[in-house]
């Protein structure tokens, strides 16, 4: 297994650019199933979640072609088969959201119940009680989800929790309905907003996106996707972590600064500074940080996604600050390896109380999951001497050529297998 190890202490200087958003890209290529014949989109981002949800196409019946540079052509004229096995799901939670499609297209679907991150048990349960709304009858069957539906019929359904995944799910489940179906309570998260505006250019009737009622009126067919993925928000947010982290200079290209503006505030209050521009960022810091309070939210409140690398950061910041995760139950599982470099930081349920110290030093630290795995790079990046970080596999599921882009930016940092 990969291992990658970091000298710590450089202060980041020149230019980074942004992938295609991985949050992004891995409902639209779910929503491919909707469609027959030959789909394109651009701005596809080479990490393992979509070499996986490719997989799960592939399985159905379609046929995807080599990457051309960042374009992948699907034709999903073939797609016949409706089974989703263990082996592939367990591996990425994203994997549910084939079972609208599935049902939408094809009347059944057999998805295993879905792995991924283990920062919660994260059920799927809004998902299937959106499914029986719309006219599904789901059994679960040996760890399977079993649904059949004859056609799905337009539904008013009121969302719980916020869910982003969720919404996306149900959204392309009722894109070929009979009559219009309301999401209440919906994610408001850019990629969700995206993938309704993909889903209108083939021709669905999708109202309200960006805002937590969304409507959607059936429609007979969808036209083949053409389109291409926006910069990766969480990617761009690690990114301007790194600089700040690090005390260094940071210009990030190809992003979206509306998308991370609860991350600019913070920063900015916090002592960095950031000159936004419409596509590019600059990040510039001289090390010298204050303590901050966050919480993280749904969009547009501050990412859970950003909140490992946030932790990282605060663990050299001057005073004590104060971190409350209120989307997932656990987690905080980056906690042990940033104590493990030297951070004082306890935790009490959902928050975590954080006295800055002077600097981190380098550890061995194992990744847990996706976005804590960034933390322990970010906080390595800081660190006086080395750093080994092991099941790196975490990191390759969302970040595109890390290394690479980190060692552009003058950091000590290779992979070693
Ligand atoms: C998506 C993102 C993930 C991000 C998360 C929150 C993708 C592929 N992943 O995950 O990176 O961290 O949003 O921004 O886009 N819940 C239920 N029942 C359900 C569904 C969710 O109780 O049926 C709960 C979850 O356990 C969690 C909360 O709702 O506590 C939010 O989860 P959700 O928005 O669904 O996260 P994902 O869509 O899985």
């Amino acid at each position: 297994m990969d291992k990658i190890v970091i000298e710590g202490g450089v202060p980041l200087q020149g230019q980074v650019e942004i992938s295609g958003a991985k949050n992004a890209i891995l409902p639209v290529l779910a929503c491919t199933l909707l469609t027959s014949g030959k789909n394109k989109i651009c701005g596809v981002p080479r990490v393992r979640d979509v070499n996986t949800m490719i997989r799960l196409l592939e399985k159905f019946g379609a046929v995807v072609d080599e990457f051309k540079d960042d374009c992948l052509v699907i034709d999903t004229s073939g797609v016949n088969n409706f089974r989703a096995p263990y082996d592939l799901v367990s591996t990425m939670r994203a994997s549910c959201l084939v079972m609208g499609p599935l049902l939408a297209r094809l009347g059944q679907s057999v998805v295993s119940l879905p792995g991924g991150c283990a920062i919660g048990a994260r059920p799927i349960d809004l998902h299937l009680k959106g499914f029986e709304a719309l006219g599904a009858t789901i059994d679960l069957e040996k760890g399977y989800v079993h649904g059949v539906v004859k056609k799905f019929r337009g539904a008013s359904i009121y969302f719980d929790t916020v869910t982003v995944t969720g919404t996306a799910n149900l959204m392309m489940a009722a894109v070929l309905a009979e009559g219009e179906t309301v999401l209440e309570n919906s994610a408001r998260e850019p990629e969700v907003t995206f993938l309704a505006d993909v889903l209108n250019q083939a021709g669905a009737k999708i109202t309200g996106h960006g805002t937590d009622v969304i409507r959607i009126k059936g429609v007979s067919a969808l036209n083949p996707l053409d389109c291409k993925i926006f910069p990766d928000r969480i990617e761009l947010g690690t990114y301007m972590i790194a600089a700040a982290i690090t005390g260094g200079d940071v210009e990030i290209l190809n992003c979206n600064p509306q998308h991370v503006q609860p991350l600019v505030r913070k920063l900015r209050q916090v002592g960095v500074q950031i000159e936004t521009e419409q596509e590019n960022i600059r990040v510039k810091s001289n090390g010298c940080l204050r303590s901050a309070e966050i919480q993280t939210l749904p969009y547009p409140g501050f990412p859970t996604d950003l909140q490992a690398q946030f932790m990282a950061l605060m663990t050299v910041a001057k005073g004590q600050s104060i971190i409350r995760e209120t989307v997932f139950e656990n987690r905080f599982m980056h906690v042990a390896e940033l104590r493990r470099m030297g951070a004082d930081i306890s935790v009490d349920g959902h928050t975590a109380i954080i006295s800055g110290i002077e600097g981190l030093s380098g550890a061995p630290l194992m990744a847990t999951d996706l976005r804590a795995s960034a933390s322990l790079v970010l906080a390595a990046l800081a660190a006086k001497g080395e750093s080994v970080i092991s099941r790196v596999y975490h990191i390759d599921r969302g970040y595109e050529m890390m290394e690479k882009k980190m060692s552009q930016l003058g950091a000590k940092i290779r992979r070693v297998k």
